[in-house]
């Protein structure tokens, strides 16, 4: 069980989790998730450690609010409890001297992104992170991000902020900010990570997307959260989250992710949450 220090709603349907985990925090590493269950009857659900801070013995997520466990998570408070916080789990992102990397983030992305940027930067490379929302009012972390990479570079999709558009400008947008990345790594929402994957294959830029599928036990023993890369099935929660975007097969992947749709909303409608939507 862990307490809940801040939970902050940071720009619409976008929380900030922030609770008192001293273990998780003193092993937390850039990528790594923890595994939680909002309530004693709920599900476990992935969430990907967007800071830590080992004094304070405090580990931070962004989560979005799409369905009934994180609008269970979304009600919740500061001084609240969380039944199960497991973590940190999953593999670390690879932290080395890559030359030039961008980073692209959406959704929680923006959050997940942070540790990764501040670890690159350290370890010597030139980052640049190109965020991206449907609008410049769904934007956060930007001062964060901005003080950890050499430039922040913005996309809306509304064109209220930065570039107007998608990462399918992706081409376009490094020739006109003059930046030749060795290696992309992109977070958040699955669509965007594709489409990134889709943008720099002929590029010939290595792309590392961070999966999100369908979790249960996060340790490589149920098999739920398989996916096949390279032609060879891989557990995301003990091989991943992150792989190769090239190497994803994600036709796979978009159908087992929707194959409990109708069961994830039943509780929702139950609980009465859907009316957050
Ligand atoms: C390793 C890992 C790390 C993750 N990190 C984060 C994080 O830092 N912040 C965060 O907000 N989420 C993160 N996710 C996704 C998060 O776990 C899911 O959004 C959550 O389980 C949804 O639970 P729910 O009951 O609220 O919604 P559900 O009822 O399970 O889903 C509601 C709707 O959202 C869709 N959905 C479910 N999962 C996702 C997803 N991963 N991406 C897009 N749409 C989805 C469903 O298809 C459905 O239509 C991560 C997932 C994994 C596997
Ligand atoms: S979540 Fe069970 S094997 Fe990955």
């Amino acid at each position: 069980m862990v307490t809940i220090v801040e939970r902050r709603m940071i720009v619409p349907n976008v929380h900030l989790l922030t609770v008192a985990a001293p273990e998780v925090a003193e092993s937390a590493r850039p990528g790594n998730f923890i595994i939680l269950r909002p309530d004693e009857q709920g599900e476990r659900i992935p969430l990907t450690i967007a800071d830590w801070d080992t004094a304070a013995g405090t580990v931070s997520s962004i989560f979005v609010q799409v369905g009934a466990s994180t609008a269970k998570l979304a009600r919740l408070k500061a001084g609240d409890t969380i039944p199960s916080y497991a973590g940190p789990l999953g593999n670390e992102t690879e932290i080395a001297n890559f030359g030039t990397v961008l980073l692209i983030g959406g959704c929680y992305g923006l959050g997940s992104l942070y540790p990764i940027a501040r670890a690159l930067t350290a370890a010597g490379n030139k980052v640049y992170a190109m965020i991206e929302a449907r609008s410049s009012y769904l934007l956060y972390w930007q001062e964060r991000l901005a003080a950890v990479v050499e430039r922040l570079i913005v996309v809306t999709r509304d064109g209220s902020r930065g570039y107007k558009g998608h990462v399918t400008r992706l081409s376009e947008i490094l020739a006109l900010e003059k930046i030749s990345p060795d290696r992309v790594i992109a977070h958040g929402c699955t669509f965007q990570m594709m489409t990134v994957a889709k943008e720099t294959k002929p590029l010939g830029i290595k792309t590392i997307v961070s999966m999100n599928p369908i979790m249960i036990d996060g340790t490589g023993m149920c098999g739920v959260c398989r996916l096949t890369v390279a032609g060879q099935t891989k557990f995301a929660c003990v091989d991943g989250p992150e792989f190769d975007g090239h190497e994803v097969d994600w036709e796979e992947f978009f159908a087992r992710r929707e194959g409990y749709s109708a069961e994830e909303n039943e509780p929702l409608h139950r609980s009465g949450c859907a009316s957050h939507f």
